[in-house]
C-alpha cells in the first residue's frame, strides 16, 4: 500500500483513544482505506502527561506546526479556536485533509475553513462535530441532499443529559453528576461549554447549516442552558409525567405573507412527555429525530460524548480522508448556501 502520513493534534479522551486504534487496527484499516496510515506523531501540551491509554513516547511532542509539514491528513482533536484554527488552516495550506471533531471551531469559523479548504481542493471532515459516535453529519449531507428537510430535533450533548438523567432518576446533586461526567470524558475542557448549552448550539448550527443548506451563524441560535434546573423542578416534572431534556430544534418556517421561508434554531431545557421516546435516551446517549419532506421521519441514536465512541466517528473520516486522497479526488464541498434567514425565538410555536 501507499503510506500516507497522519498527525495528530491532542491525545485527550478522544485523541489517545484515535491514536490507540489507529495503532492497534493499522492492517485492517489499510486494506480499507487502500493506503497505509503511518502514525506519525502526536502534538500535546505536555508530552509527559498521564493518557487514558499507553501510547509510545517516541510518537509525542509539543512542536505542532513542524509535526504537520509534509503530512496528508492531520486529526485535529485539541478542541478550542485557537490554536486549533491556526493548525488546521496551516494543514489545509499544505495539501492536507483534515479531520477534525471541533464544533466551536466549525460553529464559530466554519466558512473561513471550507472557503480555504475548497481553494486548494483539500476536504474537512466532520463527523464527530455533532453527536459523538452517531452517523448524522454524512446523513443530512449526503443521504438527504436530495429531500427537503423540515425539521430536526434531538438531544446532542452527552454531558447534559447525563447529568439531568441522574438527577431524574436518583435525585442526585448537579455538581456531583457534574464532575462523574468530567472523569468519565464527556465534558468540554471548560464544562460551562455544556451545561450553558453553548456545545449544543454549536452542533444546532452546524446540523441547521447541512438540513437547510444555508449558513446559520452561531449568534443567530437561541440558547439556554440547565444551570438554573434543581432538584425541585425535576421532581415537579417528573409529578407532572415529564422529564427535563435539554433539547436543540432546527426549523425550517413558512412565512405565509411572503410566501418564503426563513428557520429557527434554538436550544433549551423542555420538558418531554415521558412516554415520548427522547424520554427515554439514558446516560450520555444522544438522539436526533430528522423529519424531511419525502423521506419522512427518520431516527439516529446513540452514544454522544466519550472517548472511545467519538474515535469510531474521528476514524470513519479518516478512512474516507485516505481513499480520497489517494485517489487523487476533488473536495468534497459544503452545501450550497441558501441564505435564509434565521427568525428570533419568538416566531415559533413549540410542539414535540
Ligand atoms: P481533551 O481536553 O481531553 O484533550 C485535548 C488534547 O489537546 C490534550 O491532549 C491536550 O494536550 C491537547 N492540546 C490542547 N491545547 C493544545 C495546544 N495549545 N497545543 C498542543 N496540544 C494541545 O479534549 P477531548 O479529547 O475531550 O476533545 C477533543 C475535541 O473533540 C474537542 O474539540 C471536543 O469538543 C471534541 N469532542 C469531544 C468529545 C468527548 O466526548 N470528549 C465528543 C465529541 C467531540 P495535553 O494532554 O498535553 O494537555
Ligand atoms: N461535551 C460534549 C458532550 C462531547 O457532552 O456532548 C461530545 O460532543
Amino acid at each position: 500500500y501507499r503510506r500516507l502520513r497522519v498527525a495528530l493534534l491532542g491525545a485527550g479522551s478522544v485523541g489517545s483513544q484515535v491514536a490507540d486504534l489507529l495503532l492497534r487496527h493499522g492492517d485492517e484499516l489499510a486494506d480499507r482505506a487502500g493506503a497505509s496510515l503511518e502514525l506519525a506523531g502526536i502534538a500535546v501540551r505536555d508530552v509527559d502527561a498521564s493518557r487514558d491509554v499507553d501510547l509510545p513516547r517516541e510518537l509525542f511532542t509539543t512542536d505542532a506546526e513542524t509535526l504537520i509539514v509534509g503530512s496528508d491528513i492531520v486529526i485535529e482533536l485539541m478542541g478550542g479556536l485557537e490554536p486549533a484554527q491556526t493548525y488546521l488552516l496551516q494543514a489545509i495550506n499544505s495539501g492536507a485533509d483534515v479531520v477534525t471533531a471541533n464544533k466551536a471551531l466549525l460553529a464559530t469559523h466554519g466558512p473561513e475553513i471550507f472557503d480555504a479548504a475548497d481553494q486548494v481542493g483539500a476536504s474537512v471532515y466532520y463527523e464527530a462535530a455533532a453527536a459523538g459516535a452517531i452517523p448524522i453529519i454524512r446523513p443530512l449531507r449526503d443521504s438527504l441532499a436530495g429531500d427537503r428537510v423540515q425539521r430536526i430535533m434531538g438531544i446532542v450533548n452527552g454531558t447534559t443529559n447525563y447529568i439531568l438523567d441522574r438527577m431524574d432518576a436518583e435525585g442526585a446533586e448537579f455538581a456531583d453528576v457534574l464532575a462523574d461526567a468530567q472523569a468519565l470524558g464527556y465534558a468540554e475542557a471548560d464544562p460551562t461549554a455544556d451545561v450553558e448549552g453553548y456545545d449544543a448550539a454549536q452542533k444546532a448550527a452546524i446540523l441547521a447549516s447541512l438540513a437547510f443548506h444555508t449558513s446559520v451563524p452561531l449568534d443567530a441560535v437561541h440558547r439556554e442552558g440547565i444551570t438554573h434546573i434543581d432538584k425541585a423542578m425535576m421532581d415537579a416534572a417528573r409529578h407532572a409525567g415529564f422529564v427535563i431534556k435539554l433539547l436543540a430544534v432546527c426549523e425550517r418556517l413558512a412565512d405565509a405573507d411572503t410566501a418564503g421561508e426563513s428557520i429557527s434554531v434554538r436550544v433549551y431545557p423542555a420538558l418531554v412527555p415521558r412516554e415520548h421516546p427522547l424520554a427515554s435516551v439514558h446516560g450520555a446517549n444522544n438522539a436526533v429525530f430528522v423529519q424531511a419532506e419525502a423521506a419522512g421521519d427518520l431516527m439516529f441514536y446513540g452514544a454522544g460524548a466519550g472517548g472511545v465512541q467519538t474515535a469510531s466517528a474521528v476514524l470513519g473520516d479518516v478512512v474516507s480522508a485516505a481513499r480520497r486522497h489517494i485517489a487523487g479526488g476533488v473536495g468534497v464541498g459544503e452545501s450550497t448556501r441558501a441564505n435564509l434567514p434565521v427568525v428570533p425565538i419568538g416566531h415559533v410555536v413549540t410542539r414535540y
